[in-house]
């Protein structure tokens, strides 16, 4: 079929579909916009308004629970506020822990395997897989705590070579957290100039800033052979990251002893070897290496980004944590585990950061199996289901000025800490992050430490940093910003 044939036929085919999916949709749906023909609601977020807050303003008008039609034929249901995502998530999360396989880039993408998007048995016995083998950190020579330290040098080398001068240090930071997958993962670390790992990096970035749910490829599939399609430039980033993920596991099967087990992909060689469950196999393994690396990646240095432009925007806040640090941990040794229980106010302004930064604003897809009722309506089948944690997140109802910085509210007027039930960064339920202990421990090390020697300040000269978040797919960056790092 040509291009053109193409073109005249799937807006027909699309309008068939449309009135199909109409009729069958059962009653008592959630309150949502009219959809129209053809594009259902698209239209009404393809500005460059971040797409979270694009879906606030239907918070206001319809309430908790919103239901809308992305393109033809897909139903998308928004969940906002505590109280309805805790119920769906937690009460209800036998029903909502399914992920959905009908979008068409997720499908491309991962064809229903490995963690992120997998579902039923399998995603359950890789879950487990992984959250023991990460729990497990003795894989490996070093334990994962030095690794984060030693890492945490090098970092700290990178910046000191800067001499103070204006510098944009994401990268730094993304190859930083890589490093720590990576090392888990394969056993080694890379070096930072190593163009291999820069253009893997690269591939993550290209995931993160453009998979989004209003990516119109994902309702009209023909659109990614288009020439300069979004989601092309996805594809090839994705094919890049396997190629190497296969690579690697190449090389480890070669040197594989089972005696010795180095990492990450020896341990799955080894289930392979013993387990003669079907989830255990090569396909599963790069697709789970591959989500811990990018998720991993993207997740945590975004957060570190985003401290680090709070530290810089609010200095008082700096001083704390670093007085803190000089009484408790001194600067003849790096910041330790050991140190949390008196670094509280540094913890308080972790959890301050990933409050207010918000940078996973929306839950990736999750959706229900069978037609499901809650909260008094029906949820159709196969909906794709969006959870709000931004709007949990920075509920004024819930936290005081929450548009502020103000690790405070995370602690008592002794300095003790005070447990928040509604800071959810990480999700709740059967599907919530798998790698949240390791995102806090590195948070932890890699913020001590840097703080420990070094004092974040806004170049000379240069206007305050916005602050605002960029979300043009799945996580919320800061805007590109620089900064002086200053040796203390
Ligand atoms: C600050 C850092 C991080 C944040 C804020 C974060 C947040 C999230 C959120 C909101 C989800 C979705 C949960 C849901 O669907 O209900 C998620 C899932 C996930 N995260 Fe994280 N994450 C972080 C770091 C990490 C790290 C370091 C890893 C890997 C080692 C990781 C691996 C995963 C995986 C594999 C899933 C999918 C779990 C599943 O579907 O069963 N995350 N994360």
């Amino acid at each position: 079929m040509t291009a053109l044939e193409v073109f005249l036929i799937a807006p027909v085919v699309c309008i068939i579909l449309y009135t199909f999916v109409l009729r069958r949709s059962p009653r008592n749906l959630p309150p949502g916009p009219t959809p129209l023909p053809v594009v259902g609601n698209l239209l009404d977020f393809s500005g460059s308004t971040p797409l979270y807050k694009d879906f606030l303003k239907y918070k206001d008008k319809y309430g908790d629970i919103v239901r809308l039609v992305l393109g033809p034929l897909q139903n998308v249901i928004l969940v906002f506020g505590h109280k309805a995502i805790h119920k769906a998530l937690i009460e209800q999360g036998n029903d909502f822990k399914y992920r959905p396989t009908s979008l068409f880039i997720i499908k491309k993408l991962f064809h229903g395997k490995g963690i992120t998007f997998g579902n039923g048995d399998a995603h359950q016995k890789l879950r487990k897989f992984t959250l023991v083998a990460l729990k497990d950190f003795g894989v490996g020579k070093k334990s994962l705590e030095e690794r984060i330290q030693d890492e945490a040098r090098i970092v700290a080398e990178e910046l000191e070579s800067y001499g103070g001068q204006p510098r944009d240090i994401r990268k730094t930071l993304q190859r930083a957290v890589a490093n720590i997958i990576a090392g888990i993962i394969y056993g080694t670390r890379l070096d930072y100039g190593d163009p291999e790992f820069i253009r893997l990096i690269q591939n993550i970035d290209t995931i993160f800033t453009v998979v989004s749910a209003r990516l119109p490829e994902n309702f009209f599939p023909f659109l990614a052979y288009l020439p300069n399609s979004k989601a092309r430039t996805v594809f090839n980033a994705f094919d890049d990251m396997s190629r190497y993920a296969r690579k690697r596991i190449k090389e480890h099967r070669a040197t594989f002893n089972p005696d010795n087990i180095r990492d990450f992909v020896d341990l799955y060689l080894k289930a392979e070897e013993h387990e003669d469950e079907e989830e255990v196999d090569e396909e599963n393994m790069f697709r789970v290496i591959v989500d811990l690396f990018d998720v991993g990646t993207d997740t945590t240095s975004t957060t570190l980004a985003w401290a680090i432009l709070y530290l810089m925007t609010n200095p008082d806040v700096q001083e704390k944590c670093q007085k803190e640090i000089k009484e408790n941990v001194g600067s003849g040794r790096a910041v330790s585990l050991s140190d949390k229980e008196q670094l509280q106010y540094l913890d308080a302004t972790i959890k301050e950061t990933l409050r207010l930064a918000c940078i996973a604003p929306l839950v990736p897809p999750h959706t229900v199996l069978e037609d499901t009722q809650f909260e008094g309506y029906t949820i159709p089948k196969e909906s794709t289901i969006l959870f709000h944690l931004n709007s949990v997140l920075t509920d004024p109802n819930i936290w005081e000025t929450p548009e502020e910085f103000h690790p405070e509210r995370f602690l008592t007027e002794e300095g003790k800490k005070k447990e928040k039930e509604f800071l959810i960064p990480f999700s709740i339920g059967p599907r919530s992050c798998l790698g949240k202990h390791l995102a806090m421990m590195e948070l932890f090390l890699f913020l001590g430490n840097m703080l420990q020697r070094f004092t974040f300040k806004i170049p000379p000269g240069c206007p305050t940093p916005s602050v605002e978040r960029v979300h043009t797919g799945i996580t919320c960056q800061p805007h590109p910003y620089h900064v002086c790092v200053v040796p203390n």
